[in-house]
């Protein structure tokens, strides 16, 4: 009876969706913890390239459950559109997607306070996806949000009203910041609730209870990554939930002791998108090539990714945070026809050499420490077995493994399902 959980250990977007989609005919259900649009979840198989955003990998799959859980944030509108962009795979929604009654939702109201937010701030900004994940997360600890389940009571649109009304009073404080139409936002957003009624809401703790006792295999598929965590990210330059493996309890209302397998998903190098500190971050040749050959641009807003070399010290700490069992490594493909290949394996401080990683990690308190190892020229795209590979490639996947103590037991070289070597 156990729960095995996929999670990114850096800044996001290390291939969570690809992998979760490769590993969907080992599970019953697919369920999705935390986030909600600010995600953007790659497929490709046949030929299709698919982008997910609140919808979990496992849809394609003819038998899998997928399940939006209690900690995700919904927007409908967002989700009505991820629902029409599935029409040419004639996917049996009602009976293959279930949402959480107590998800909470994404109002336009959110949506304006989250630009209106990061527009007040200036350089200082997030950079944050502006699909409302801030605002929608404080009014659910605030205990003022709106849940799916919400929207079956008779008084929900009383809730609405004066929801908004709280919102356009808090609008008011950023003034001039950002100008909209919100009867445009409202026609749209209440046209999509009636399109997410026809899905089933559920008690999803119940449901996962009973699937658990029934021996049913389950895996949660997290959002983002754990350098944006809200506890243990780079605060402030973070998204607004638990991202970490504590937050599939949360998120899905299962106990520590039902998880399994904690799967750990890493880029061969590192990116970020949006603010915030990123300690082995190039500026140089290197990093638009990886940039430009790894096709860095985000899945969500289209926005260039900050590319950067591998970081052991954060890396480290992602493993640990969330218990790490195995660990799968992303885009090796990417660096081939580099010289050298440096990895990141302490900070220099103030206070000398740290493989720890600090409260701060901005450019005046840290400085990346390298290591250099010998690169590669051969094409790994088009390999299917790790004998294959050149020595150097396989020479770096060990050095990982020894310095992150955790084995690496999926390389992928390409985006496909296909380009997946199991080790
Ligand atoms: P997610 O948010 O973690 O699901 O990742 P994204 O989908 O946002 O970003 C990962 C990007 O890399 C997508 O465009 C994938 O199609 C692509 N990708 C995934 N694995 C590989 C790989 O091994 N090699 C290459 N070249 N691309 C990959
Ligand atoms: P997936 O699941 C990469 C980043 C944003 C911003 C910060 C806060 O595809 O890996 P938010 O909209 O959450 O308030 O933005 O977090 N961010 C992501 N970066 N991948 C994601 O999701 C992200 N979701 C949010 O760019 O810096
Ligand atoms: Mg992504």
């Amino acid at each position: 009876m156990s729960i095995d959980l996929l999670l990114g250990l850096q800044w996001g977007d290390e291939g969570k969706g690809k992998i979760v989609d490769v590993l969907t005919t080992n599970y019953d259900i697919i369920a999705r913890f935390q986030g909600g649009p600010n995600a953007g979840h790659t497929l490709k198989f046949d030929g299709f390239s698919h982008v997910l955003h609140t919808i979990p990998s496992g849809i394609f799959h003819p038998t899998a459950l997928n399940l939006i859980g209690n900690g995700v944030v919904i927007d409908p509108v967002i989700f009505q559109t991820e629902i029409e962009k599935l029409a040419p795979f004639n996917i049996d929604f009602p009976n293959k997607l279930l949402i959480s009654k107590k998800a909470h939702l994404i109002l336009p109201t959110h949506r304006l306070l989250d630009a209106a937010s990061e527009a007040s701030k200036g350089k200082a900004k997030i950079g944050s996806t502006l699909k409302g994940i801030g605002p929608t997360y404080m009014d659910k600890t605030g205990r003022n949000g709106i849940r799916v389940g919400d929207i079956l009571l008779p008084d929900w649109k009383e809730r609405y009203e004066n929801l908004k009304t709280k919102h356009l009073k808090m609008l008011d404080f950023y003034e001039g910041k950002i100008e909209f139409e919100l009867s445009i936002l409202e026609d749209a957003f209440f046209s999509a609730i009636d399109e997410l009624k026809k899905l089933p809401f559920v008690d999803s703790e119940h449901l996962l209870h009973t699937a658990l006792k029934e021996g049913k295999k389950v895996l949660a598929e997290g959002a983002q990554g754990s350098l944006l965590d809200i506890d243990f990210g780079t605060y402030p330059f973070v998204t607004s939930s638990t991202t970490t493996a504590a937050g599939a309890c949360t998120g899905l209302g299962i106990a520590p002791n039902t998880i399994g397998e904690v799967f750990g998903i890493f880029k061969a190098y590192a990116t970020r998108v949006g603010s915030g500190p990123f300690p082995t971050e190039l500026f140089d040749e290197a990093g638009e090539t990886m940039g430009r050959v790894g096709m860095e641009f985000g899945a969500t807003t289209g926005r260039s990714r900050r590319c950067g070399w591998i970081d052991l010290v954060a890396l480290k700490y992602a493993i640990r945070v969330n218990g790490v069992t195995q660990l799968m490594m992303m885009k090796g493909d990417v660096l081939s026809g580099f010289e050298t290949i440096k990895v990141c394996t302490s900070y220099k401080t103030t206070e000398g050499s740290i493989e720890h990683l600090p409260f701060s990690i901005e450019p005046e308190h840290v400085t990346a420490e390298y290591i250099e190892l010998a690169g590669w020229k051969e094409d790994l795209t088009a390999m299917t077995a790790e004998d294959q590979f050149p020595k150097e490639f396989n020479d770096y996947i060990a050095y990982l493994e020894k310095e992150l103590e955790t084995p690496i037991k999926i390389v992928s070289v390409g985006p496909d399902r296909k380009q997946t070597i199991f080790r």
